[in-house]
């Protein structure tokens, strides 16, 4: 039998929404322990009494550092690694000058394959254990990412892109049959694997036709376990985009209602611009709005409504948008969530911008009851935080009251030096082994 292992450290979980129980959903315990057996989380409570029940667990002693559930991030690209903070462009110039030209080069597997293990370094490296991403239109994008995910243990949620309008570039096209068959495959051959889960991606209604949203319609529909993740009324003149190529639709969302791509289960990126109608049918239908705040911010689109969206009861999700978003980092994306909110005048709480970067996001994903959280049962996907990691953030830490003071520096100024270790399905991935102590 593999040794229990024991994590101390101060922990943070959630036994509810802060944004509707308030903080006290926050279970923060100074110098507490999280009990790891078979790559899921055993048991939580206070460090002595856990090391006391288990004197045979291999211990590992953070010290002060904050040991949460790893953070999750729900909308990312990764073919668009190399892009990432590129200047000057708007959302539809920004695709044509950066994002098209480099995800034509993913046809080839050796490429995909390289960029696929950078990616998931780079963000493990950031304290990110699961993300939702789109790969390129090309299959081999697809295996490339699941191939990477599966080989560090990561549960994972990914689509091939799927784009078949002549708004998408020659040489970044597929057909409404070709996608609907090749995700088709995708799905059969990756869907439950392991831990990774196939996401149906039309990639967003202007660059498909409407022949190719019904038939992933279609094939949603016989797959209703899989996800559905998509883009929804980012920038002002994208929505004019979508109604000059849509004039029957009522909206931009129901460029997706009315071919079956609206529904539990459905991810929508960005959704900053959304009409009440738009609003109602998101919320009846209990779908999941994905917060891009670094891309939002970095491309211009807008601020996302966060406190009206919350208090109307929507499933939101916190997300980079890498390489839209201009960081692979979950705490510079709280940062950023934060700010829009102040520009909005809603100070979000850091328990909520913690919440919102682990079990929010999980929920988005349909995936509360397996990660984004410490507490028995979940997986052992967990981050390790240094709330002292440089000299500006510990000069201003030492001075707090509470943990939410603590935390907050790092939320504001944090990046992947403030992640002291990284752990996915029980397994240290990051940061060093020196620390275990016994
Ligand atoms: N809308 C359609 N595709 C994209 C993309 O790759 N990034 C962003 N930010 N918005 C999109
Ligand atoms: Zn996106």
């Amino acid at each position: 039998m593999m040794q229990d292992k024991l994590l101390i450290g101060q922990t943070l979980g959630f036994a509810g929404n802060p944004f509707e129980a308030g903080v006290d959903a926050a279970r923060h315990d100074s110098r507490g322990g999280v009990l790891i057996r078979g790559g899921k989380i055993a048991e939580t409570g206070p460090a002595e009494a856990l090391l006391a029940a288990y004197p045979q667990a291999q211990v590992t002693d953070y010290g002060e550092g904050l040991i949460m559930a790893g953070f999750i991030d729900p909308h990312v690209h990764y073919p668009q690694t190399g892009i990432i903070a590129s200047w000057g462009k708007r959302l539809i110039d920004w695709l044509n000058s950066y994002t098209f030209p480099e995800e034509m080069r993913f046809g080839d597997p050796a490429y995909a394959a390289e960029v696929a293990g950078r990616y998931l370094d780079l963000t493990l490296a950031h304290g990110t254990t699961t993300v939702a991403s789109y790969c390129t239109i090309h299959p081999e994008s697809v295996d490339a990412f699941f191939t990477a995910a599966q080989a560090r243990g990561q549960r994972v949620v990914a689509g091939k892109t799927c784009m078949d309008r002549d708004t998408a570039p020659e040489g970044l096209r597929d057909s409404a049959q070709s996608a609907y068959d090749d995700s088709k495959a995708l799905l059969e051959k990756w869907h439950g694997v392991d831990r990774l889960s196939y996401a149906i991606t039309p990639r967003f209604s202007p660059t498909s036709t409407p022949e190719q949203l019904s038939a992933l319609g279609a094939l949603w529909a016989e797959n209703p376990d899989c996800l559905m993740q998509t883009h929804l009324s980012e920038q002002t003149d994208e929505i004019a985009w979508v109604k000059s190529l849509y004039p029957e639709a009522r909206d931009y969302l129901d460029t997706y209602e009315a071919f079956g791509l609206l529904g539990a289960g459905g991810l929508y990126g960005h959704a900053i611009h959304l009409e009440e109608r738009e609003k109602g049918r998101l919320k009846e239908v209990d779908a999941s709005l994905i917060h891009c705040p670094t891309s939002n911010t970095f491309i211009g689109s807008g601020l996302f409504d966060m406190a009206g969206l919350m208090a109307a009861g929507h499933r939101i999700g916190l997300a980079t948008d890498t390489g839209g978003g201009s960081s692979f980092s979950m705490l510079r994306t709280m940062a950023a969530a934060y700010e829009i909110g102040q520009l909005r005048h809603n100070p979000i709480h850091p328990a909520q911008l913690l919440w919102l970067a682990t079990a929010g996001s999980a929920r988005s994903l349909r995936m509360e009851d397996k990660i984004g959280n410490l507490a028995p049962g979940m997986e052992a996907d967990l981050v390790v935080l240094d709330l002292q990691s440089t000299a500006d953030i510990a000069q201003r830490a030492v001075r707090a009251d509470d943990i939410w003071e603590a935390v907050f520096p790092t939320i504001m100024m944090g990046d992947d030096r403030a992640v002291t270790a990284t752990w996915v399905a029980g397994n240290q991935t990051q940061g060093p082994a020196s620390v275990i102590t016994q």
